[in-house]
């Protein structure tokens, strides 16, 4: 009986592999507007050109970048409790640095475009849904010092290291906070006038990936936005993104596959993109 549960889990786990990989590649043929040609909207064709482009590497992105390949080759063990869709709840885990960044940390590619990101939005409050060891964390800190940034992780030792680590990097403002999203989101928003600047990585289930969003959206504005990643990863996720983009507020969403993007902005016109990244 209990191998037929785990034979059962496991072809479930290659069968969305295998269904994400069929969609990285219609995405990888699909997509255009790399460079920003065929975009009307000059909003994202300045997004397209000046951020997702950006090629220039300032002193803090260095930073980061060096302190990246550090974690990438540390074979330090943490010890940690899973949360989360696609982890068994609750059973201890052990893994490196290393092994955490692989499975679930964001990679360069994409620590470069939150870099990127709120260097160029300039956000005074920050929200991170999803801290881990906290690499994200240090990619959107280290353009924002002076920033309000407040994330959040049900995992104490993964908080613990990712704040140590943020303190090696010289981050200062960054509010580390333990708890369940279910059971802290709401009294953090209590606490916060405004988000400007909103990634959500964790929990990637449906509904409570569309509650934390409904949340969030009660502190948007018209400049606000809002970052969800793994939005392909699962068919629950896939709706999740679905219903976020068709949400009335949100004027532009982007898609980069790994990634999506919303704005509000009531200047823009309704459009959604997907662009290759
Ligand atoms: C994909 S990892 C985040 C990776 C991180 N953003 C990075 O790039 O380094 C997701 C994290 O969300 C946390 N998490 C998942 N579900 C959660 C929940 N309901 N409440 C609090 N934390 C949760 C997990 O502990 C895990 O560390």
């Amino acid at each position: 009986m209990f191998h037929n549960i785990k034979f059962f889990l496991k072809f479930q786990l290659m069968i969305s592999r295998i269904n994400y990989a069929v969609k990285n590649i219609k995405y990888l043929i699909f997509a255009g507007h790399k460079k920003g040609h065929g975009i009307h909207s000059p909003f994202v064709y300045n997004l397209i050109k000046d951020v997702f482009n950006k090629k220039d590497i300032n002193s803090e992105l260095q930073k980061v970048l060096e302190f990246y390949k550090t974690i990438n080759a540390s074979d330090e063990l943490v010890e940690f409790e899973n949360s989360g869709a696609g982890s068994a709840y609750g059973i201890k885990k052990s893994l490196t640095l290393s092994q955490i960044i692989h499975r679930s940390g964001i990679s360069i590619k994409y620590g470069k475009l939150l870099f990127n990101l709120v260097n160029h939005f300039k956000p005074e409050t920050i929200l991170e849904l999803g801290t881990s060891v906290g690499i994200s964390s240090a990619f959107i800190g280290s353009a924002a010092k002076e920033a309000r940034f407040i994330t959040i992780d049900a995992s104490e030792t993964k908080l613990n290291k990712a704040k140590e680590l943020s303190e090696n990097l010289g981050l200062k403002n960054i509010r580390f906070v333990k708890g369940d999203f279910d059971e802290v989101l709401e009294s953090v928003l209590l606490n916060t006038s405004k988000l400007d600047f909103v990634f959500i990585d964790g929990n990637h289930k449906k509904e409570p990936t569309l509650k934390y969003f409904e949340q969030c959206l009660n502190k948007s504005h018209n400049n606000s936005v809002f970052i969800f990643d793994d939005i392909h990863w699962s068919d629950d996720m896939e709706k999740a993104w679905d219903e976020i983009k068709r949400n009335p507020k949100v004027r532009v969403s982007i898609d980069i596959f790994r990634m999506g993007i919303i704005f509000f902005c009531t200047e823009l016109s309704y459009q959604h993109y997907v662009i290759k990244f």
